[in-house]
């Protein structure tokens, strides 16, 4: 199978990017652009038709040969964190072109009808908030997330505004008549890395997922007073900075003694931001996640509670956006043990495991049955440019994709 030619896609869509020297490709950026007209090339190549929805999504759809039969969605994400590795998302959306194209070569038609979504917003760079770009495909953008701003100013409706040069209530509603029905769907299947060390552990290339762990996402907003560095004694400061580090020392501290779950203060604007003046504002992101729901509500409570104690001893106001919430998500058990067949198949033994990062089979999960097909990523590591995943092992997922269509095609065959 074509596993070079996946490697090559990997790598060239793995320089399309909006900084210079490193992989960084955020919503409806000139990078984003330039990668849906690299995809969309290799999708029109394996056979699809594609098109590119209103919000940044690009979608490749291949006809069944029945015409009453549903459609299996595939895919993930086209936008990267900054100073991405190549693999996170991408390799969900370039493996099942790469299997579709194999189908073709083989003369396989599906009886069932195809579509390879590159979601446009998965990672919540940009605007703080995940699932842009698989929510506005299925039409579930509300008004909450239209309004959201990014570092400049710029909110999502702008943003989509100007990326479709349409008015974005009306863009949104287009896509929202667009969306695809429940009845109409087989379900959706996402490839990914596993951005974690256990098939590593398990020297397995490849892995199922039962669930996806239920996360919240936070901008908090503290505010002191700035003043004079040199002039103002401690006792009289309201240092907002302090006030944000004790905070991201306490939230490390609840989330180490709570088994499972993972707490991250990851991005951080001090204003003023000069090294002789007292930080007056500290605006920071915080991500909360574990597996299980009644787990993460405890944690923001007892979070909630330490914001209020350090503010309240500092002289300081803070205040809470909530920028994302979604729940523990299970994957279709049916879907899943179809896809472990076809692992089983390629590697011998399936393993099943949880994700703790989030994926767009959590939004897709409100449409429709999902699954996930993991791939062992060297060290675990992800979220960096040395993330990595082998050949030998997309070679492994590749089969495995392959394979699984071929069965459904069995299955669905009338
Ligand atoms: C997406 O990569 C996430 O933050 O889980
Ligand atoms: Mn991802
Ligand atoms: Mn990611």
């Amino acid at each position: 199978m074509k596993i070079d030619r996946l490697s090559g896609m990997l790598s060239e869509l793995g320089c399309v990017s909006d900084e210079p020297g490193k992989l960084t490709r955020t919503f409806l950026s000139p990078a984003m652009r330039r990668a849906n007209r690299l995809v969309g090339g290799w999708m029109k190549d394996a056979g699809l038709a594609v098109r590119e929805d209103a919000v940044g999504n690009l979608i490749g759809r291949i006809e069944g040969s029945d015409k009453k039969a549903k459609t299996l969605l595939l895919g993930s994400h086209l936008d990267t964190v900054r100073d991405a590795g190549r693999f996170d998302g991408t390799l969900g959306v370039l493996l099942p072109i790469v299997a579709l194209a194999e189908l073709k070569r083989r003369g396989v038609t599906l009886p069932f009808a195809v579509e390879v979504i590159g979601f446009s917003e998965e990672e919540g760079v940009r605007f703080a908030s995940a699932y842009i770009g698989s929510k506005g495909y299925l039409g579930l953008l509300t008004a909450a997330d239209l309004k959201l701003r990014d570092a400049e100013g710029t909110s999502v409706r702008k943003a989509i505004s100007e990326w479709s040069r349409g008015a974005p209530a009306a863009v949104v509603r287009r896509n929202a008549a667009r969306a695809p029905r429940p009845q109409d769907l087989l379900g959706y299947v996402e490839v990914h890395i596993e951005q974690g060390p256990v098939l590593e552990k398990e020297k397995l290339a490849v892995g199922v997922v039962s669930a996806i762990a239920g996360q919240s996402r936070f901008k908090l907003t503290w505010t002191g007073k700035a003043g004079h560095a040199g002039t103002t004694p401690m006792p009289l400061r309201h240092d907002a900075l302090a006030g944000a580090a004790e905070f991201t020392i306490g939230v490390e501290a609840i989330a180490r003694r709570t088994p499972g779950l993972v707490a991250t203060v990851g991005a951080l604007t001090v204003t003023p931001g000069a090294a002789n003046v007292i930080p007056g504002e500290v605006v920071h992101t915080l991500d909360v996640r574990h597996a299980r729901d009644a787990v993460r509500r405890s944690a923001l409570m007892q979070l909630g509670r330490l914001a209020t104690r350090i503010a309240r001893e500092r002289g300081l106001q803070r205040r809470w956006q909530r920028t994302q919430e979604n729940r523990a998500v299970a994957c279709s058990p049916a879907l899943t043990a179809q896809l472990g067949r076809s692992v089983e198949a390629a590697q011998g033994r399936s393993l099943s495991l949880v994700s703790g990062a989030g994926h767009d089979g959590v939004v897709l999960s409100s449409l429709t049955p999902i699954a996930m097909l993991f791939v062992r990523c060297h060290g675990g590591l992800s979220h960096h440019p040395d993330e990595y995943a082998s050949p030998a092992d997309c070679g492994v997922a590749l089969r495995v994709m392959v394979d699984f269509l071929e069965r459904m095609a069995q299955q669905h065959a009338r």
